[in-house]
């Protein structure tokens, strides 16, 4: 079985038909999926997905696009939330200077992304990181706040080089490997899941986005899976039933999950 940890089901590219997609992901191998919140509608809608489908939970937190956004009721919430039985990690969050070039912007995005992860570690969570052209000033944060006492975590679509790789895997968190490793374009990624031990690794889609080959460019779901665990198989040269139980198992510690479906 696979289990994707995170992919973004509330959102509006699966108004169509999230109910037929999600109801079919059992019986096509897809045994566990985390919704990741990442507006604060989102927070809502993963309630009531995660309330809904069994195998489904919730990643509680509000994504740096969002950051102006939030302010102390809008805390309280994703404390609150992040009580519910079923929500098993604070994110998606972290800090995204692609789209966000101010100085004023970073300050922001900081300043919410440590208040999150003050909640995962009161709420005794892990965290599940968003990082984009951030590279070092989120590694500063995780390592404070990972060296004072934390409950581990995910890098999310991990982006970054071998030797940023390397500082998070030392300080035993995973990484989350998705389409990306499929790309002809995605060679930095292949390498940093050549060098990551499998043990440290979790499948996850992003979907709708990121869609592997060779559905790259069209809407993505956890069914796709399957290709973003051949090519890891590959690089590897394990077979694909390894990569798939190994994740899981991984995902299923990491998140306090039974590790049985
Ligand atoms: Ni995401």
């Amino acid at each position: 079985m696979i289990f994707d940890t995170h992919a973004h089901y509330d959102d509006e590219a699966f108004d169509r038909d999230r109910e037929e997609l999600l109801d079919s992901m059992k019986e096509q191998g897809v045994g566990r999926i985390v919704n990741a919140c990442a507006s604060i509608e989102s927070l809502d809608r993963t309630r009531e997905l995660m309330e809904k489908y069994p195998f489904l939970y919730g990643a509680i937190g509000i994504h740096p696009d969002d950051g102006e956004k939030v302010d102390e009721r809008i805390l309280e919430k994703i404390r609150l939330l992040s009580r519910h039985e079923k929500s098993v990690a604070i994110g998606e969050i972290g800090l995204d200077y692609y789209w966000h070039k101010e100085e004023k912007e970073h300050l922001l995005q900081q300043k919410i992304f440590r208040a999150q992860m003050d909640i995962a570690r009161e709420e005794k969570l892990p965290f599940m990181i968003h990082s984009r052209d951030a590279a070092k000033d989120t590694l500063d944060i995780v390592r404070e706040y990972v060296k004072a006492g934390m409950y581990g975590g995910i890098i999310h679509c991990f982006s970054y080089s071998k030797e940023i790789a390397r500082e998070y895997l030392d300080m035993g968190l995973y990484l989350g490997i998705g389409g990306v490793v499929t790309f002809s374009n995605g060679k930095k990624l292949k390498e940093v899941v050549e060098y990551a031990p499998l043990s440290q690794l979790v499948l996850e889609t992003d979907a709708p986005y990121l869609a592997p080959v060779p559905n790259r460019g069209k809407r993505n779901s956890s069914l796709n899976l399957p290709f973003v665990v051949q090519a890891i198989a590959e690089i590897k040269k394990i077979p694909p039933e390894e990569v798939e139980a190994v994740t899981w198992k991984n995902a299923a510690g990491l998140l306090h999950l039974p590790a049985a479906c």
